[in-house]
């Protein structure tokens, strides 16, 4: 195997999204994904059980249609990659018995890919791909629908949490604000495009823990807070103020967000900052951030909005920078795996 440029099927079905990816080395060659997204919005959330059987019945044709997508055969390949946790233990078994399967069948070796490592690594795969497939040192970053955290990227496996949220995650937050608002799930991208039209400082919403010297941050108030205000002023009557609900909202939430970041790139020292995961997606969190780094003179690369929600191709490239540098992780699936016991160099 040619460890600068593995060609490597990657499988992700951690959560919502059935996905299958070809990496070779930095380069994406097909990128496949399924999403459940019509078939759990009518109960508001993902529905675990479902989303196991949606991945069953969608797996072999994503795979399919990725080796097809690459021209690529079974038998071409360096190693299958899949992701073994953190997400649903029933979703994610799916991801790794099809991935063990085809590895068994191909005689290939199998590697497990920390979800949250693929998010790290997808900031990269258009903006800062080097071939030489290093996890460069930066601020990560990951706002996702189950996690808001910052993470100092030594290197590749080399994190340290800095501060995550104490309960809900952004994506969570904005999720819950939609249904609150009756705009359908995910709620991200609905409240994202009505914000764009409003008024952000229509409504005073709080940004809590911003007084705290801690780089942790809280979305529960704000949920709360936007709960009692439509309890006090009842659901918005016309689009415009409905706009403005959301821009007032997504305001609270970006702020929040951007105040934390900027004081753990002084702390952390990075010149550098990534930002990854479904909410990078973001518009307004992405304008802020930008705002902010060019006023502290910080390269800022946010991951492409298509490889900000889940997706294989940035598991793939996890598993290519893993396989450079020989510190592939077997497959060991797990419904939660510490970002912080990565440590190739630790023996994890
Ligand atoms: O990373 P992801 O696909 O799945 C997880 O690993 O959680 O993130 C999905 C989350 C959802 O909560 C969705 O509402 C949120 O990302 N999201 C957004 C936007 N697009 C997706 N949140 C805010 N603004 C967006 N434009
Ligand atoms: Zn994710």
């Amino acid at each position: 195997m040619n460890r600068k440029r593995p060609l490597i099927l990657a499988i992700e079905s951690s959560c919502d999204e059935t996905a299958a990816a070809v990496v070779q080395g930095p380069d994406v060659r097909s990128n496949v994904v399924a999403t459940q997204i019509a078939v759990h919005a009518k109960f508001g959330g993902v529905v675990p059980e479902i989303a196991s059987r949606e991945h069953m019945q969608a797996v072999v044709g994503v795979v399919s249609k990725a080796l097809r997508d690459a021209t690529v055969e079974l038998d071409d390949l360096d190693g299958i990659a899949v992701t073994h946790g953190p997400g649903l233990v029933g979703a994610l078994l799916v991801g790794v018995q099809m991935a063990r399967g085809l590895a068994t069948a191909a005689g290939l070796p199998i590697w497990g890919v920390h979800h949250h490592e693929g998010h790290l690594a997808s900031a990269r795969i258009v903006n800062d791909v080097r071939p030489d497939l290093q996890m460069l040192p930066h601020l990560a970053l990951l706002v996702s629908g189950g996690h808001t955290t910052l993470v100092d990227v030594k290197g590749l496996g080399r994190y340290r949490i800095l501060g995550q949220t104490r309960d809900d995650a952004v994506g969570e937050a904005f999720d819950k604000t939609a249904k609150h608002l009756g705009l359908g799930y995910p709620g991200g991208p609905i409240v994202d495009r009505f914000a764009q039209k409003g008024r952000c400082d229509a409504i005073a919403f709080p940004r809590a823990m911003l007084d705290q010297p801690n780089l942790d941050l809280s979305f529960s108030g704000l949920k709360t807070a936007m709960a009692v205000y439509l309890k006090k002023h009842g659901q918005p009557q016309s689009s415009a103020e409905l706009a403005d609900v959301c821009a007032s909202f997504q305001e609270a939430v970006a702020e929040a967000i951007t105040v934390k970041t900027r004081r753990a790139l002084k702390q952390s020292g990075h010149l550098r900052l990534h930002v990854v995961g479904g909410a990078a997606a973001n518009s307004r969190i992405r304008q802020m951030l930008q705002s902010m780094t060019a006023e502290l003179g910080v390269e800022l690369c946010c991951a492409p909005l298509k490889y900000c929600g889940d997706n294989a191709a940035m598991i793939g490239l996890a598993a290519s920078m893993r396989v450079a540098q020989s510190c592939e992780a077997p497959v060991q699936v797990q419904s939660y795996i510490d970002l912080e016991s990565l440590d190739p160099k630790a023996g994890a």
